[in-house]
């Protein structure tokens, strides 16, 4: 069962779950941390820029994978996950960018940038804590909805639910890529800790079936339910439908 984390708001979610991150890497300073895009991290990058500036995390030997990257953008487009990366995190603090790494998605042969990224994440020892968000239709990286859990890292087509969700990021919705690399859902179960963050009642629903209903690749992040460390942070909105069920957290 995975442990809840009931925040008051976004910003009490941000802090609480980047602790978490903070304390992996004051136990381990060169752990290999999975990272994440979207909305939801924002604010949990944003505690480790200001903790790293008043000395209390140190960078210097984090390694870092992210999680997805959309084909065809490299890392000179606003758009691309590596140009959000830099922008959000990596260019604030004092890590070593050749300890980065993020699919490459204007790679030539992008089937071959997914094995050898996968190859890439068990070379640097597997991942010690990932960091998830998790989409209105519980796709966790970009494993969208489908009949089988694919395992490793691998291209997506994007769901028209998930492309419009990420329009708002593009000028158009023309603009948005229709296929990805994401790592599996194996690449993803292989952390030794998960640590989802999720705020919002647009993803109330998404939260409820996949943590409190049947494991069904339908529900990409009810895989969950079966590691052995998630931890869910999330505020009262994204809660919400948890919440009304009557389900009771003791301690939180
Ligand atoms: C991002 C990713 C996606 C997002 C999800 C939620 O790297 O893999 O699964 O975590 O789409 O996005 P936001 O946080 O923008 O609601």
């Amino acid at each position: 069962m995975a442990r809840f984390i009931i925040a008051k708001d976004y910003d009490d979610m941000s802090e609480k779950a980047a602790m978490l991150f903070s304390k992996q890497i004051n136990k381990k300073d060169n752990s290999l941390l999975g990272l994440a895009t979207g909305s939801s991290p924002i604010g949990v990058y944003k505690n480790l820029i200001e903790w790293n500036k008043q000395g209390l995390i140190d960078f210097s030997a984090v390694k870092t994978v992210s999680l997805d990257e959309y084909v065809g953008l490299d890392a000179d487009n606003p758009q691309s996950y590596r140009y959000f990366m830099n922008d959000n995190l990596f260019n604030h603090i004092n890590i070593r960018m050749e300890n980065t790494h993020v699919p490459f998605g204007a790679a030539q042969d992008v089937d071959k940038e997914t094995k050898e990224y996968e190859k890439r994440i068990e070379m640097l020892g597997g991942i010690d804590i990932q960091l998830l968000g998790i989409g209105r239709n519980a796709h966790i990286g970009f494993n969208e909805p489908t009949d089988n859990f694919e395992t490793a890292t691998h291209i997506v087509t994007l769901d028209e639910n998930t492309r419009e969700a990420n329009a708002r990021f593009f000028d158009s919705i023309d603009e948005v890529p229709t296929k990805a690399i994401t790592m599996g859902i194996g690449t993803i179960m292989h952390a030794r800790k998960i640590v989802l963050v999720s705020y919002g009642e647009n993803k109330a629903d998404a939260l409820y079936k996949a943590f409190f209903e049947n494991t069904n690749p339908l529900v990409p992040a009810s895989i969950l339910q079966y590691h052995a460390d998630v931890t869910v942070v999330a505020d009262k909105a994204a809660m919400g439908r948890i919440l009304d069920s009557g389900i009771e957290f003791n301690g939180y």
